[in-house]
């Protein structure tokens, strides 16, 4: 038999394939909170405006709350027959309170129906991950500061360059993660427009109030035009663009945890609760919450891809295409939230190993910069020459495997004979990061300082 919803100009029902490729119910069952919120909006208009009668306009309120219950209670059956969320809400709805149901989708099709949908979805996806990486800052922020005087190696090319402190180089993910949360809001910002009263496309003949439903589902205004309102999922593309520019952040930040507690570092260890064991190797200590975490950045500039490909040949307006933009929309919001909630606890348990992060900090020659440095300022040297002669020093001192701070006086003065002891006061890892006090920099006292402004930037309110 034919389907109810649309099956008037059918014979037939659909072959058992088709009905498999067509239905959406398996994954956007998952916006039935969304859809009844747009239907209760959407019926509330259609009574004010004496489209509905309040009578039938209460029936339809009625059966869509009940309905909601059913589906939380788990007592909802879903119907791959009914394809999506949208018909199998309304064929329950005509179930519980008859013909009545027939009066909820006048002015509206499933095309500006499902815009809504998934427009809600994105938006509360939003305001999860924008809680998470908040959550996520507050923990690195914490952390930072404890850490603000902790010496550890900074890395450039993963080679030793100069010592840093480990709050700073936290708060560096602090600021990732805020220019994250920008990202998030302004796409926020610029989807918080609503679709309702495109219906299929064109917009709709009965006197609909399309700047009241806007409002009553926290929309700024409605969509300016009803072709655009059903056809675009650009705000979808630019919610899962922001969220691979996030997950790229937290799987760096994976990496760097993943490398420092590998026993050549050793520079923390990572908790009981973020890691696991082997199943062979009794001694083993595995970080995989970080190496998952950085794998989701591929799932989720995966995600991205896909929807792109959906839509970069689609003629305007809808196309059943479209229906395959949920997947990849709720598999990256999924799998961002998941990397950054389990971020969040690894940065809170995670042990930071100060004296072995000291030690390696000071060693191959990391404070040769500020011997460069110390020739400039004590010496008026050009600083192409303090390079010059500090290279020197560092090639003595690696033939006699010693630091720079153990080279005799007079070796020193061999080189450059203007050399006093002076000198060795600045070589010390703590001389090195104390002196990089300009805004910005890596002293400990910099590092307190950006701890209290990013309190105030990003967890006040
Ligand atoms: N399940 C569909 C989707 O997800 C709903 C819209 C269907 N509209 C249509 N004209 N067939 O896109």
């Amino acid at each position: 038999s034919s389907n109810a919803m649309w099956g008037g100009r059918f014979t037939l029902g659909p072959a058992e394939i088709m009905e498999r490729i067509n239905a959406s119910i398996g994954f956007d069952r998952r916006m039935y909170r969304q859809d009844i919120r747009g239907s209760i909006a959407h019926c509330e208009m259609l009574v004010k405006q004496g489209i509905v009668s309040a009578a039938d306009g209460r029936k339809i309120i009625a059966g869509l709350r009940r309905i909601e219950g059913e589906i939380e209670a788990g007592n909802f059956t879903f119907s791959t027959r009914l394809e999506d969320i949208h018909m199998n809400v309304e064929a329950r709805l005509s179930q519980l309170i008859g013909d009545a149901a027939g009066r909820l989708h006048t002015a509206r099709s499933r095309n500006d129906q499902v815009a809504l949908d998934v427009r809600l979805w994105v938006r509360d996806a939003i305001d999860r991950v924008e809680g998470l990486l908040r959550d996520l800052q507050a923990a690195l922020i914490d952390r930072a500061e404890e850490h603000a005087a902790t010496i550890m190696p900074g890395f450039t090319h993963l080679q030793t360059a100069q010592p840093v402190t480990f709050g700073h180089h936290l708060m560096a993910y602090v600021e990732m993660f805020g220019r994250d949360r920008s990202r998030f809001a302004d796409c926020r910002r610029r989807m918080n427009e609503s679709p309702l009263g495109a219906a299929a496309l064109a917009g709709s003949p009965h006197p609909i109030d399309n700047h009241d439903t806007a409002k009553a589902l926290g929309f700024d205004r409605p969509m300016a035009n009803s072709l655009d309102a059903v056809s675009d999922r650009d705000y979808a593309l630019e919610f899962m663009a922001a969220a691979t520019i996030c997950a790229v952040h937290v799987s760096r930040l994976s990496e760097e945890i993943i490398i420092w507690c590998s026993a050549p570092f050793r520079f923390i260890a990572l908790s009981d609760a973020f890691t696991t064991g082997s199943s062979i190797m009794p001694q083993k200590r595995n970080p995989d919450a970080a190496e998952l975490a950085r794998a989701k950045t591929g799932r989720i500039l995966g995600d991205f891809t896909a929807l792109a490909v959906v839509m970069k040949g689609l003629p305007l307006t809808y196309g059943k295409d479209m229906q395959e933009d949920k997947e990849p929309i709720f598999d990256a919001a999924d799998s961002l939230e998941l990397s950054l909630a389990a971020m969040a606890g690894m940065v809170r348990d995670l042990k930071a190993n100060d004296e072995r992060m000291r030690a390696v900090a000071a060693a191959d020659y990391s404070t040769a910069t500020d011997l460069a440095d110390w020739l400039v300022r004590s010496l008026g040297l050009p600083f192409r020459q303090a390079h010059h002669v500090t290279g020197r020093l560092v090639a003595l001192a690696v033939s006699k495997g010693a630091d720079l701070g153990a080279l005799p006086l007079e070796d020193m003065q061999a080189i450059e004979p203007a050399i006093t002891k002076d000198v060795y006061r600045a070589l010390t890892v703590e001389a090195s990061v104390a002196a990089r006090a300009n805004f910005g920099g890596t002293a400990p006292r910099n590092v307190k300082k950006a701890v209290a402004a990013a309190r105030r930037r990003f967890l006040s309110e």
